[in-house]
C-alpha cells in the first residue's frame, strides 16, 4: 500500500440481511487520513455498512477494499485485518470487573505477548491521549458517561490500528461530553495518523470535525460530498434529515416501515 492508497474502497455494493437489501449502490473512498461520517436516520443501515468493513457481513454484491486489498472471507486473514481495525461500540463494551486499566489491557493480552512491565507503559500512553491519566485505577462504574466512552476509546485504540470505527459514539452522552468525544476523535486521527469512519445520526455534532459526508437513507446513498455542500443542500430529503423532522421524504422509522412494507 502507497500513502496514495485510499484506506476504504467501497464500489457497487449491495448489503443485504434475512433476504432484504438494505443497502444498494453504495460506493465511497475515504482516503488516507479522513474523518467520514456516516450519518442516516434509525433504521437506515449505518451499523450494516460498518458490519460490511469489518467482513463480519459478506456483501451480496459489489467491493469492498481496505488497505488496498479485498476483505479476506476466510477466518485467519479476516483475523489478522481486524487487529488493523479499532471498533468503538455504542455500549461501551466494559468488562464491569476490571479497572480501567485492565479493561484496556485486554487487546493488549489477547494480541500480543509484550510482558507486563510494557503493557502497562501502553495503557498509560492510551489513558493519556483519552485526557483520562488519573482514571487507571477506577471501575466502569465509578466512570460519568463520557469518561466510560473515553476509556472504551482508549481500549479501542490499543492494538494501534491504522482504521478506526464509531457507531455512535454520542449515544447517552449529554452536549458537553459529547463535544469532548467529537474533538477526541478528530484529534486522534490528525497525531495518530489514522483514517476514521463515524456512523451517527446526531448530524450538528459531527459534521464539524469530518471532511466528507455521507448519508444514507431508503435503502441508498442519498448524498455524499462535504459538510458545507451538505449543510447547503435544497434538496427536500436531506433538508427534512438536517432538521429532523418527521413529516417529508424519510419516514420517520425507516426500519418499522421497512417491515411494514
Ligand atoms: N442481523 C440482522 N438480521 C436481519 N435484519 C437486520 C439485522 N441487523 C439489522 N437488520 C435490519 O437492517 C436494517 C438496518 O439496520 P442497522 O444497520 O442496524 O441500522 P442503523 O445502524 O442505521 O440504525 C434495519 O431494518 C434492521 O432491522
Ligand atoms: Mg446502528
Amino acid at each position: 500500500m502507497t500513502s496514495t492508497t485510499p484506506t476504504i474502497r467501497l464500489a457497487d455494493l449491495r448489503l443485504e440481511r434475512g433476504g432484504r437489501v438494505i443497502l444498494r449502490d453504495v460506493t465511497l473512498t475515504a482516503p488516507h487520513g479522513s474523518v467520514t461520517a456516516v450519518l442516516g436516520p434509525s433504521g437506515s443501515g449505518k451499523s450494516t455498512l460498518l458490519a460490511a468493513l469489518t467482513g463480519e457481513l459478506v456483501p451480496a454484491a459489489g467491493t469492498v477494499e481496505l488497505f488496498g486489498q479485498p476483505v479476506p472471507r476466510a477466518t485467519r486473514p479476516l483475523r489478522e485485518l481486524r487487529k488493523n481495525i479499532g471498533v468503538l461500540l455504542q455500549g461501551n463494551g466494559l468488562l464491569t470487573d476490571l479497572t480501567v486499566a485492565e479493561n484496556i489491557a485486554l487487546p493488549l493480552r489477547a494480541h500480543t505477548r509484550l510482558p507486563d512491565a510494557l503493557i502497562d507503559q501502553l495503557v498509560d500512553l492510551k489513558l493519556n491521549a483519552v485526557g483520562l491519566r488519573t482514571a487507571e485505577d477506577l471501575y466502569p462504574r465509578e466512570l460519568s458517561g463520557g469518561m466510560a466512552r473515553r476509556v472504551a476509546l482508549a481500549r479501542a485504540l490499543a492494538l494501534d490500528p491504522p482504521l478506526m470505527l464509531y457507531d455512535e459514539p454520542l449515544t447517552g452522552l449529554d452536549p458537553i461530553a459529547s463535544g469532548v468525544i467529537m474533538s477526541l476523535i478528530r484529534r486522534l486521527n490528525d497525531s495518530l495518523g489514522l483514517t476514521s469512519i463515524i456512523v451517527s445520526h446526531h448530524v450538528h455534532e459531527t459534521l464539524p470535525v469530518c471532511d466528507q459526508a455521507l448519508v444514507i437513507a431508503n435503502g441508498g446513498l442519498v448524498f455524499s460530498g462535504t459538510p458545507a455542500q451538505l449543510e447547503a443542500s435544497e434538496d427536500p430529503l436531506l433538508r427534512q434529515f438536517l432538521r429532523g423532522t418527521p413529516d417529508g421524504p424519510i419516514p420517520f422509522d425507516s426500519a418499522a416501515s421497512a417491515r411494514a412494507a
